[in-house]
């Protein structure tokens, strides 16, 4: 922590000594920190599924590092609890934690279930999300002339990264109904619409910098795999089913071309690109790289081999357990990954490796808009 500090001192002092600034601003060192908004499903929800929708997620979730279930469908932590480790800022809290949470850093507004919709069972929409955003905003502008609340001042909104990581449950949603794969195609530009909506309502309040997820390979999950594969020829040389991988994938280049898109129309603001399909993808085309066996195997289930997937008697449920190590597996539930892979992901989300246009994710939110 001291070490930090005289870091972020020295870097000011350089700062400082370069413009040759004569008046000292009094805010310059806090300018200096990353500040996060990040939108969302529960790939990056922190505790929403308990906040927000008062559900309780029973253990051996969090028993690797929280000690005690949190919320999050994972053991330990998740890539966005990584990614801001690795920005050195504290772990966001979810925007509807009440108690104890500390936005001086970002808000998360991910919430368990979200899609790009409101749902009967979940309102936590990405335009809800957005809209929540909104209220924070207003409420931070209130509350900072009685000098309370996170004390965010407009730069920090401006040069904040906004995150959003949706759109797995809306292409799972649509596979599972059964629909065909043309239904399905047919209603990626509905979803994609969706995102450009809520995309440009941030940009409206402010956001510039926007650090965009593609989805992961939905058809490599347990999950998937013990409920929907009906015959083995419907699977891929990784023994993923091919109809949800080509689900993700024709999303995801719907969410690439939206992405050029709105670059050319919002000038001013910066659009990153993140090929999260890619990078999920890779722990499952060769796991023994990252220490991990059996990538198709849900450590925290029922039913043993090949996926350790059954209905009803899911990871926190009385009836479930986990595997004896779960950092030897990808997946942790048969949905989410294990914070072992979540380690992985976040530090290639972090290199920039998989970004368009390059950025590393400390670049980025360092990056000063005039
Ligand atoms: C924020 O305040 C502005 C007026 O200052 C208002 O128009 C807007 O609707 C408010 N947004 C939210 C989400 O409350
Ligand atoms: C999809 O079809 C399967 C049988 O092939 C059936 O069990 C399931 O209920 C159907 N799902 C929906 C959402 O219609
Ligand atoms: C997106 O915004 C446009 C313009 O405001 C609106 O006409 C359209 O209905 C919105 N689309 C969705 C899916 O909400
Ligand atoms: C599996 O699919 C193949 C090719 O579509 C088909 O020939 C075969 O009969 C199917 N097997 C079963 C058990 O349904």
């Amino acid at each position: 922590m001291r070490d930090q500090c005289a870091r972020l001192h020295l870097v000011f002092a350089f700062q400082f000594h370069l413009s040759m600034l004569v008046i000292l601003p009094a805010l310059s060192l806090a300018h200096s920190k990353c500040v996060l908004f990040n939108f969302g499903d529960s790939n990056s929800d922190p505790g929403a599924l308990m906040t927000a929708l008062g559900l309780y997620l029973g253990p051996p979730s969090g028993q690797q590092f929280f000690h005690k279930p949190t919320g999050r469908f994972c053991n330990g932590r998740l890539y966005i609890d990584f990614i801001c480790q690795n920005l050195k800022i504290d772990l966001l809290s979810a925007y509807l934690e009440s108690s104890g949470s500390d936005f001086t850093h970002g808000v998360n507004f991910a919430v368990s279930g979200a899609s790009t919709e409101v749902s009967l069972y979940n309102p936590f929409s990405l335009s809800t999300q957005a809209g929540q955003f909104g209220h924070f905003q207003n409420r931070t502008r209130e509350l900072r002339r009685r000098g309370k609340g996170s004390m965010m001042s407009e730069k920090e909104f401006r040069n904040a990264v906004y995150s959003i990581d949706i759109g797995q449950n809306d292409i799972n949603l649509a596979l599972v109904a059964n629909s065909s794969y043309q239904q399905v195609v047919n209603k990626i530009p509905i979803i994609l619409e969706r995102i450009e909506n809520s995309t440009k309502a941030l940009y409206k309040l402010g956001g510039r910098k926007f650090w965009i997820y593609n989805t992961g390979p939905l058809g490599c999950l347990p999950q998937t795999l013990a409920l929907r594969k009906k015959n083995e020829s419907e699977l891929d040389e990784l023994g993923c089913l091919a109809l949800y991988n080509n689900g993700a994938k024709a999303f995801n280049d719907g969410l690439s071309n939206l992405c050029s898109k709105i670059r050319s129309e919002l000038k001013d603001a910066l659009i990153v690109h993140i090929d999260m399909y890619a990078i999920k993808y890779d722990l499952f085309a060769n796991p023994g790289t990252y220490g991990f066996e059996k990538p198709l195997m849900a450590c925290c289930g029922n039913g043993g081999p090949p996926y350790n997937y059954v209905n009803k008697k899911t990871c926190g449920e009385p009836t479930a357990s986990a595997c004896v190590d779960p950092s030897g597996s990808v997946s942790w539930d048969g949905v989410h990954y294990t914070e072992a892979a979540n380690a992985v992901i976040a530090s290639k989300i972090t290199s920039g490796d998989y970004s368009t246009p390059f950025f590393s994710l400390k670049s980025f939110c360092k990056k000063k808009l005039v």
